[in-house]
């Protein structure tokens, strides 16, 4: 179950409608996707598109995605922190950012054209479409682990064009979920 946190209110959304209705205002679509059938989260890629290939055919015709893949990172990624870093500062893309997320978690911060920052931390379970042109950076948690399905519209669109605002910089790529308020 994703969160979502507005740092400049002190306000932490943790209820399911509260989290989709806030995303909605925003643009930003958010679903709670279970699978066909069980399947694990280290299957193979093919696997687990299969597994999901409802929800995902329907978001294709939805929003005009052509092809889905599955991303994994892990702690021992090579060149972790050179990809983490390209996206970690404030960019947009020109299509829109589909992630479902398969296992680990991750932590977005949207910053609207209008109302403040805000971040969603999503978790396993957790379907989040952010519309193109939507400006926005993402980290990882600490145990730097996610593998998710990506759904794309045009795959040459996948450049993060940088806003260069420093934004980014105002706030902390902490994860704020319930296993991480122990860890200091
Ligand atoms: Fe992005």
């Amino acid at each position: 179950m994703a969160l979502v946190n507005i740092p400049v209110e002190q306000i932490t959304l943790r209820d399911r409608a509260a989290v989709t209705s806030f995303l909605a205002t925003h643009g930003i679509d958010y679903e709670r996707w279970t699978p066909a059938h069980p399947v694990a989260a280290d299957a193979p890629a093919d696997a687990l598109l299969a597994a999901y290939a409802h929800e995902i055919d329907t978001l294709k015709q939805r929003g005009g995605y052509v092809t889905a893949d599955v991303i994994d990172v892990k702690p021992d990624t090579p060149n972790l922190d050179v990809m983490l870093a390209k996206f970690s500062r404030e960019h947009w893309h020109d299509e829109d950012e589909v992630r479902f997320i398969i296992e680990g978690r991750g932590l977005f911060h949207i910053h609207p054209a209008a109302g403040p920052v805000f971040a969603i931390e999503v978790e396993a379970g957790d379907l989040v479409r952010v519309p193109r042109g939507t400006h926005h950076w993402f980290d990882l948690c600490v145990d730097r682990r996610i593998r998710a399905i990506r759904l794309f519209q045009d795959t040459s669109g996948w450049t993060p064009r940088y806003t260069d605002s420093g934004v980014d910089k105002g706030f902390e790529p902490v994860c704020f979920g319930p296993s991480y308020l122990t860890r200091g």
